[in-house]
């Protein structure tokens, strides 16, 4: 299929077929931010109510730069992979002292924000201005691959290449969200058999949860010892400790004298 018939058909099939989602009914960058960073490892079921319950309590990029950690972190739990709300909150404030609260439509600049690697900085870009830059992520590129007929092996830089050339002009926004609908309600993993590229082994899963269950504990207490966290979560002390000091030195927690909190 060339690439003029691609276009067509799936920007013809996203006119009947797109999503309402709550992040496509605004251009401002710290919303799509927000929405890019939340949808990163979390589905997009989950992360609506967050979404909506965070804009209100965080409505502009000032109100999250002023915040509490422990707000912020609070209001994060539930959603996973908590650094990600420190990044966030680091990034606000970086957007706040450094541009005066305007996200700048560079993608140098935007690289430099905490936690926005290349593809968040493309999102925003695309999403919030509309500018042809290519977005990849699991479903876009699993759309690639199956519809160009290209080798499960190729390198994501020479993905970006043919996925720049693809976007039609002054339509990149439409694109990329048809891409990811497309990708999620057509071209599903089942159908191509094409495999995501990141799979987190056992251990990080494992981790992770313990992390999480940590974190839940101390938006409800305030402050644990590690003697109740032992008994609560019934794992030795060793570990425990490694995670608790492991999560300090992210700054997801204060951590002295065996007893955590959030900062
Ligand atoms: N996943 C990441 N970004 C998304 C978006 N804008 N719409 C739907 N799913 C997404």
């Amino acid at each position: 299929m060339n690439q003029r018939a691609f276009q067509q058909k799936i920007l013809t099939w996203y006119a009947t077929h797109k999503r309402d989602l709550s992040w496509r009914q605004t251009t401002d960058p710290y919303r799509i931010l927000i929405s890019e960073i939340m949808l990163q490892q979390t589905q997009v079921d989950r992360v609506i109510s967050k979404y909506l319950l965070f804009l209100e309590t965080f409505p502009t990029v000032h109100d999250l730069a002023r915040a509490s950690r422990g707000d912020v972190l609070a209001l994060w739990s539930g959603l996973g992979y908590n650094r990600r709300a420190i990044h966030l909150q680091d990034a606000a404030q970086h957007i706040v002292k450094d541009y005066e609260g305007i996200f700048p439509k560079n993608r140098d600049a935007l690289l430099t924000l905490p936690g926005v690697g290349p593809y968040t900085a493309n999102a925003i870009l695309s999403f919030a201005f509309n500018l042809s830059y290519p977005c990849i992520d699991t479903n876009i590129r699993r759309i690639l691959i199956h519809e160009l007929h290209l080798s499960e092996a190729i390198s994501m830089k020479e993905l970006y290449k043919i996925a720049e050339k693809l976007i039609p002009k002054g339509r990149s926004r439409d694109w990329h969200n048809a891409l990811m609908d497309y990708g999620s309600a057509v071209l599903t993993t089942k159908k191509t058999g094409i495999k995501p590229l990141t799979t987190q082994s056992k251990f990080l899963h494992s981790r992770r949860w313990y992390r999480g269950q940590i974190m839940k504990l101390l938006v409800q207490k305030k402050k644990i010892n590690l003697d109740y966290l032992i008994l609560a979560l019934k794992k030795e002390k060793f570990f425990l400790e490694e995670i608790l000091q492991e999560m300090e030195k992210e700054r997801l927690i204060i951590y002295a004298n065996n007893l955590a909190q959030l900062p």
